[in-house]
């Protein structure tokens, strides 16, 4: 591995007037705790270790890039949402943010269910072993196929988004004799602070039954009438990467609202609400993220107090928290192949992945954490942008990092908290082949998704 000093770029913060690397942190060579994933630490010789194996082990085993993932951080956060949530209330991992058959197999050794979104995370899901009555069903638009094959599978579940859905879903299960239990996903017109991209419950989207204009309660009439469907709830997700709970409590509030007019119209109780997911987590250190017991509290006391006032029994409640469960237990692992000073500017790191591995940078202006793991440096700080390398100027993976100035070719550098919406938006932009996803613990790394190969990308491609 090379060690060469080359020259270093502008050393600080004077080009950039915002973000979170305005000024250089005290010790590049220090691991923040909060976007790292738990059981990572640096070994006496300056390694990064994880699931106690160092990464330069990792990457001559595994290559690079390659996602690594912490296992026992999975399993324990996973715990510790379920433990907070406790026996009367359920906790569904939204398989969106990144679903593999081991995945499936942690979540039901851990005792949580999970939301699927689509008919191939239905099939992993299935294939893994998962518990069908476990499994949640959602989407704006399934197929009448993915439909089938969920109540055929006997799915616990089917969040129904549209008019058009209600028919589709309760016509299905009564020609295959069943009656499919459901909820209707409602918009409440919350704004959460996000991105827009990933904000859902205002009411200019595509996403669930606007309850403004009576739209919802309209919903539930129909959903009443019909023999295929048993309406369980009602289901609302504002949104993603979110920190404030308010928004929570405004949706709550609309949610056990329209409970409360559903029981003076029909006489019904219905005996669930979701709350969705979207608890946001630590990418950088200035994120400040609330831990799953403080949200269980939060969210229940919520409820409560609503339901109270309402004269409700208190539903179960169900959360489909994704991102805070696997998105601080993996890091991508990345070799330096380029180091290109711009004068006056910045210096730019070009990576052996890019877009193709973490799109959410260039499609939501996400921002990231980088550090030098395969060695620690005392060199200065160097203002760097770390970016892939696609065919793309915007293929950038972190917009703004310092770095030891003597970073050189065939360092490695890992960029934290990409265990969410990392591998599973992955693309083959440019050909470019899909990393692996290694899962690390006790001393042991697995492959549990391998990388992809050309001849993946030719099997396709069939002339
Ligand atoms: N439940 C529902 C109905 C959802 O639509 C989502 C996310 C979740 C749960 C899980 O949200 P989480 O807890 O993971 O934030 N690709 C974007 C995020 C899109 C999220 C879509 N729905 C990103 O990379 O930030």
């Amino acid at each position: 591995m090379s060690r060469s000093a080359h020259p270093a770029g502008p050393r600080h913060a004077d080009v950039l007037t915002e973000g979170h690397y305005s000024a250089p942190p005290a010790d590049l060579n220090a691991l923040d705790p909060k976007v790292w994933a738990r059981t990572v630490s640096r070994d006496e010789d300056g390694v990064l270790t994880v699931g106690g194996r160092t990464v330069t082990g990792l990457a001559e085993e595994f290559g690079t890039p390659a996602y690594i993932l912490d296992e026992a951080d999975f399993r324990a956060r996973a715990r510790a949402w379920r433990t907070a949530f406790g026996t009367d209330a359920d906790v569904f991992y939204a398989g969106k943010a990144f679903l593999s058959r081991a995945v499936v197999r942690w979540l039901d050794e851990e005792g949580l269910n999970l939301d699927v979104c689509s008919g191939g995370e239905l099939a992993t899901a299935l294939s893994a072993g998962m518990d069908p009555a476990r499994i949640a069903f959602h989407g704006n638009n399934k197929s009448t196929d993915e439909i089938r094959r969920a109540v055929e599978a006997g799915v616990g579940r089917i969040v129904l988004d549209s008019f058009q859905e209600i028919v589709r879903v309760a016509h299905i299960a009564q020609e295959l004799g069943k009656r499919q239990k459901a909820q209707i996903r409602i918009t409440v017109g919350v704004e959460a602070h996000t991105h827009e991209f990933i904000a859902t419950a205002h009411e200019d989207q595509k996403f669930g039954i606007p309850l403004a204009g009576g739209q919802a309660a309209e919903a539930v009439r129909r959903a009443l009438t019909l023999d295929g469907l048993e309406l369980i709830g009602i289901h609302s997700h504002i949104g993603s990467q979110i920190f404030d709970m308010s928004g929570f409590e405004v949706a709550a509030h609309r949610v056990v609202g329209l409970l409360k007019d559903i029981r003076d119209e029909h006489g019904v109780e219905l005996p669930e609400i979701d709350l969705g997911g979207g608890l946001g987590i630590a990418y950088t250190s200035s994120d400040d993220p609330r831990e799953p017991h403080e949200i269980a509290k939060a969210l229940t006391e919520i409820v409560t107090r609503e339901c109270e006032a309402a004269r409700l029994r208190v539903p179960r409640i169900s959360v489909e928290p994704g991102r805070a469960i696997v998105g601080p237990t993996a890091f991508t692992l990345y070799e330096v192949g380029t180091v290109k000073p711009l004068e006056s500017l910045r210096t730019y790191v070009s990576v052996d992945g890019g877009m193709s591995d973490n799109i959410r940078t260039a499609l939501y202006d996400a921002e990231y954490s980088v550090a030098l793991v395969s060695r620690t440096s005392d060199a200065e700080p160097m203002l760097t942008r770390v970016v892939g390398k696609h065919c793309e100027s915007g293929d950038i993976v972190v917009k703004d990092a310092f770095l030891p100035a003597d970073l050189a070719p065939g360092d490695l550098i890992a960029v934290p908290a990409t265990g969410a919406y990392c591998r599973s938006m992955a693309s083959n932009y440019n050909h470019v082949l899909r990393p692996p996803v290694v899962a690390v613990g006790d001393g042991e790394a697995r492959v549990i998704v391998r990388r992809e190969t050309e001849e993946d990308l030719l099997r396709l491609d069939v002339g």
